[in-house]
């Protein structure tokens, strides 16, 4: 049989199946099964995708949090652009905004303490990436993520956008500091 000319028998499917065909068939349903229980399992055992708490929120409400935070708890500034470097109190909640294209402010945490974690885009999706840990959280304008975190080790963690968002995106680059 040719793949140009139409079959000769067109009721194929009333051929029998080969033996071939039919293993990988079964081959590829099997694999399906696999890859579709692994969606459940990661969720409960995986330890990147992290389960957040979601809420409604607007630009306003959360840079006013945000704002409130980098107000009181500001410890000093980086880079030219006078970025906060931010030490809120152990076991608080804490604000990052993501935006074209950078993550704002600069955390530090202290380590094995616990915090609440927010996230929210003032613009458009953008992926929050934590490395080199390797943890991803989408971050949706108009959804405020909440998340906890407890950083089990210190040093210096980089924040990379893995949502594409433009021109900017490969630049769009934060941190985190755990001390
Ligand atoms: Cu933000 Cu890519």
């Amino acid at each position: 049989m040719s793949a140009i000319l139409p079959p000769s028998d067109r009721l194929w499917w009333k051929q029998p199946l080969d033996r071939v065909e039919g293993t990988w068939i079964l081959i590829a349903f099997i694999w399906c099964m696999i890859m579709f229980a692994m969606m459940v399992g990661w969720h409960i055992y995986g330890k990147q995708n992290l389960s957040t708490e979601t809420y409604k929120t607007t630009r306003e409400m959360y840079t006013a949090k945000t704002q409130a935070m980098v107000d009181k708890y500001t410890v000093r500034t980086e880079t030219d652009r006078k970025i906060p470097v931010v030490h809120p109190p152990a076991g608080s909640d804490v604000y990052l905004i993501a935006r074209l294209w950078d993550w704002w402010p600069v955390l530090e945490l202290e380590k094995d303490k616990t915090y609440r974690l927010h996230l929210t885009s003032m613009d458009y999706n953008h992926g929050f990436s934590l490395q080199p840990v390797n943890i991803n959280i989408q971050v949706v304008p108009g959804y405020e993520h909440v998340v906890k975190v407890t950083p089990n080790q210190s040093g210096i963690f980089s924040i990379v956008c893995n949502e594409y968002c433009g021109i900017g995106h490969a630049n769009m680059a934060g941190r985190i500091y755990v001390k």
